[in-house]
């Protein structure tokens, strides 16, 4: 059974105008490493630790900027949103206005919705009702934005209005788009920081709109960019997110950019090697605005990093998880979970849109290849019964360019696993899908959970003040494919667990204990 909403009825949870505040146990196990008569043992001791959360309910007009907005992913979003609004169209037969955009497909009448978004199209489970289970809407555990509500915009290197931009696309319906011109006919990106050393030779032809002057001026550009957005929209808070093109890996150089300062220094000496990404997030993190990144470079080198955590400014990513990882991180957390061990995993993907383009170019591919290769780590490092310390499965990615097939992307995988007594098993997959359709969900679940996570703070017994998360958003790992963490903490790459922890840290702001699954009333 289905519930659109509920409220939680408990001593531990308070809920007033402004917050909702949760006294929370938080269960979990010490490990202790013992010598008794000469052996050693680990003993393993539950231990509970008092949180206190507090949300703030009220919920802010939001404001959100795409670095690389006319792009596959940028307009597939913006279109996307749109058509989901409220009001849209308005049925002249009854009269009443009907929520969001239908349009006929050759299949049939196909109408706006948000399959794909963790918050949108997802559920949760509350509870019990008479035997039967209850749930509810993902976006329900928590006051979240409403879709409708946002204001997009964004920076772009090409100058293409967001209703071309949308048809050079060739992603979303035509009949679709024909409805959708008129709403996005005026959107045009603002000028884009371009650096033709950072993407592929064959990006320059795009690059018809870009900010002057050095890097310094450039940062102070996007500084005022923001302002004014937010002046002009009236929104009360913006988040930015990079769906730019992949740039290549920059070096990261003692001196350079290993440090806040240097990093800083380093940009008023207008060096070479700070990439427009890391000019970008220099940018929110100075003016205290959420940053995410969607693509697989290292715009977050240690000297930005240590930044953002000075300035206590969220930074999230890396790399979208939005097809072959996510079926990766579930099959391999499933084989290894089941006793089964991987021996060999080979990706081909090959895609014709212009993200496809850049990544014919060795230093960009290379960036999408470390970001893919390492989300099988800590699957495999979890079960030393069937792993040799430092052994690893042979893991291969290619990706080709192939126009034709435009922004359907392909995705074939080829997993061999070693099974009882010297078996192999091997499964092969397909997937084609439009790779941008895939993204635009996610983009959205990324800026909605930044905004909502900036709204709750938290503190754990022996603390007397509320603080918010770290600033490095661990919260968002479900979305991406290399997970950004602070440094010392456990990288997980795992999609049930990520999604877990996200879904277990909302219903503990609201008082509710994880999702055990273990149905004891049934027993
Ligand atoms: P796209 O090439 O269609 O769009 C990128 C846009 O960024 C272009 O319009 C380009 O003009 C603009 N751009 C490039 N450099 C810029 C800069 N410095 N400043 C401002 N704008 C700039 O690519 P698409 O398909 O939208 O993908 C975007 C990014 O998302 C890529 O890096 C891709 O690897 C990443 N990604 C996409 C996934 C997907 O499923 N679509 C999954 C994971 C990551």
């Amino acid at each position: 059974m289905f519930i659109e909403k509920f409220k939680v009825d408990s001593p531990n949870v308070k809920y007033t105008d402004s917050h909702i505040e949760s006294s929370y146990q938080y269960e979990t196990t010490e490990l202790v490493h013992a010598t008794r008569d000469g052996a050693s043992e680990w003993v393993v001791r539950p231990k509970t630790v008092q949180y206190n959360f507090k949300t703030d309910v009220r919920v802010p007009k939001l404001g959100v900027m795409l670095v690389g907005w006319g792009g596959n992913n940028g307009s597939t979003l913006t279109a996307g949103v749109i058509a989901n609004r409220e009001s849209t169209q308005i049925n002249f037969i009854d009269f009443f206005f009907i929520r969001g955009i239908s349009w006929a497909t050759k299949d049939k009448v196909q109408q706006a919705n948000y399959f794909g978004s963790l918050t949108q199209a997802s559920t949760v489970r509350v509870g019990s009702y008479n035997g039967e289970e209850i749930y509810a809407p993902f976006k329900s555990l928590l006051p979240m934005v409403n879709p409708d509500d946002i204001v997009f915009g964004g920076w772009d290197i090409s100058n293409m209005n967001l209703a071309d931009s949308m048809a050079r696309a060739k992603v979303l319906d035509i009949d679709l788009q024909k409805q959708l011109r008129p709403y996005m006919e005026s959107m045009v990106p603002l000028p884009g920081i371009y650096d033709q050393d950072f993407i592929a030779a064959n990006q320059s032809t795009r690059a018809n709109n870009v900010i002057k002057g050095n890097k310094k001026e450039q940062v102070q550009q996007v500084i005022k960019d923001i302002r004014e957005f937010k002046e002009k929209n009236k929104v009360d808070k913006i988040v930015v997110l990079w769906t730019a093109n992949t740039e290549r890996y920059s070096n990261v150089v003692v001196g350079l950019n290993d440090t806040s300062e240097n990093l800083l220094s380093a940009v008023d000496r207008n060096e070479a090697e700070i990439s427009p990404s890391t000019l970008f997030a220099l940018a929110c993190v100075l003016e205290g605005v959420p940053f995410i990144n969607g693509s697989p470079q290292n715009t977050f080198v240690p000297g930005l990093i240590d930044l953002a955590i000075n300035r206590n400014s969220l930074i999230g990513g890396d790399d979208f998880k939005s097809g072959q990882t996510k079926i990766k991180s579930v099959l391999v957390d499933f084989l290894v979970g089941a006793g089964i061990k991987p021996t060999s995993i080979v990706s081909y993907n090959h895609l014709g849109n212009n993200d496809g383009m850049n990544l014919s170019a060795p230093q960009t591919f290379r960036s999408k290849e470390i970001s893919k290769s390492n989300v099988v780590d800590d699957m495999v490092s979890s079960n030393a019964i069937l792993y040799e310390p430092g052994e690893h499965p042979d893991h291969v990615i290619v990706i080709k360019y192939v126009p034709y097939v435009g922004d359907s992307k392909r995705a074939m995988d080829e997993y061999t696993a070693e099974i009882f007594m010297g078996g192999k098993q091997t499964f092969v997959l397909h997937n084609t899908c439009e790779d941008s359709l895939l993204a635009a969900p996610i983009i959205l679940d990324l800026v909605l959970l930044a905004e909502l996570s900036s709204r709750i703070e938290l503190k754990s017994e022996g603390e007397d003040k509320f603080h918010s998360f770290h600033p490095v958003a661990t919260i968002l790992s479900y979305l991406t494919k290399a997970p950004l963490v602070p440094p010392g903490t456990p990288v997980v790459n795992a999609l049930a667990k990520q999604r877990a922890m996200l879904e277990n840290i909302l219903r503990a702001c609201i008082g509710l204990a994880p999702e055990n699954n273990m149905l004891m009333e049934y027993k």
